[in-house]
């Protein structure tokens, strides 16, 4: 990989959460690249901590949540200011609270989010909000902000723009107020943006029109997108390389293509076997994964699959943690299947 393309590094991120009784470890270990431009589908079951990951990039995380190990290497957009070409930030060393998170928050990473209504403020119309993104980050006046709003409104389909600008979020449907968020995600042209289930919240349709929407932005404007959802569907469409977490780890990292074709780890496969077929009647139960997600702060011994793995070998996998094991050119995966010698 040529290092001019990377954009993202993360090297073995923890974020925990203490609670009463103990320590979740929502994100344990996670190591991943993205590289500028590049979609990195990040697919898992609830609770897996793909949320949790999105907002430890963001500097999002609050107590009792803390980032306790690991880096977030992002590799900062050459500026007119040219002490910060080419600078390379950690950004887990940051004040959450501090100038540099803030300058980059929003304007070279930024963040869609399931439920717009969670990031829609509904006592300011949604120009206002808008306007108040640009004037934060690029210091024009007020009339410049608004135009870039329109402008910005008319970039994702909001019919009629100059009118909608003076509108409440409320005034909105759920996909109109999605497309909003969108616009106010890539208003200041962020290197890369985190969609956590962007889609999730909508109907069939209004989800194929957001989908469209986010690629055609991507091929004008060229920014990176994390892409977090559960739903293998939006990851074929949307993905280029992918990320399968478990229990707040990455259990397989392949492209798209590899891992819809030969899935490697049990977990993943599994996944696979859960989408509905075509054909298949809708009362037909799906072949769901056997067992339920333990709970982060009771993680099984050994490989944290293995009481709900078809798999598993007993006296193995039940007390071994996998390591990462690379089986292909890009391809990796967190399983004793696949070690050269299993029992060594
Ligand atoms: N504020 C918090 N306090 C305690 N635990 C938390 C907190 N926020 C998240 N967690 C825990 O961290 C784990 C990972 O959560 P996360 O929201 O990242 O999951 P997810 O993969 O995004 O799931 P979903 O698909 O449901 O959105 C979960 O077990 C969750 O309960
Ligand atoms: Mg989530």
């Amino acid at each position: 990989m040529d290092n001019r393309d990377l954009l993202l590094e993360v090297k073995n991120l923890q974020t925990h959460f203490r609670v009463h009784g103990g320590v979740v470890r929502a994100v344990d270990g996670v190591t991943f690249q993205i590289r500028r431009g590049q979609t990195l589908g990040v697919l898992g079951e609830s609770g897996c901590g793909k949320s949790v990951t999105g907002y430890s990039v963001l500097r999002l995380v609050r107590p009792p949540g803390q980032i306790v190990g690991g880096e977030l290497l992002f590799h900062r957009a050459p500026s007119a200011n040219g002490a910060q070409r080419g600078a390379v930030v950690d950004l887990v060393k940051l004040d959450p609270f501090g100038r540099e998170i803030r300058e980059i928050r929003g304007a070279e990473i930024a963040m869609v989010f399931q439920e717009p209504m969670t990031s829609l403020d509904p006592v300011y119309t949604i120009g206002d909000q808008l306007a108040e993104a640009v004037i934060h980050h690029e210091n024009v006046s007020k009339q410049i902000a608004r135009l870039r709003a329109i402008e910005s409104l008319r970039r994702v389909g909001l019919p009629q723009p100059e009118q909608a600008i003076d509108k409440y979020p409320h005034q909105l449907s759920g996909g109109m107020r999605q497309r909003v968020m969108i616009a106010m995600a890539l208003i200041c042209g962020p290197s890369l943006l985190i969609a956590d289930e962007p889609t999730t919240a909508l109907d069939v349709t209004t989800e194929a029109q957001i989908l469209a929407l986010l690629r055609e932005l991507q091929a004008d404007f060229g920014m990176a997108i994390m892409f977090i959802t559960h739903n293998l569907g939006v990851i074929a469409e949307m993905a280029e390389e992918v990320i399968v977490m478990y229990l707040g780890s990455v259990v397989e990292q392949a492209d798209v293509k590899t891992l819809f074709r030969a899935p490697k780890h049990p977990y993943t496969k599994a996944l696979m076997r859960s989408i509905p077929r075509l054909g298949q009647k809708s009362h037909e139960r799906l072949n769901a994964i056997q067992g339920m997600v333990p709970a982060p702060s009771d993680i099984p011994t050994g490989c944290p699959f293995h009481p709900r793995c078809p798999e598993a070998i007993p006296g193995l996998c039940n007390v071994k943690l996998p390591p990462l094991i690379q089986i292909g050119d890009r391809h990796t995966v967190r399983c004793l299947l696949f070690e050269e010698n299993p029992t060594g």
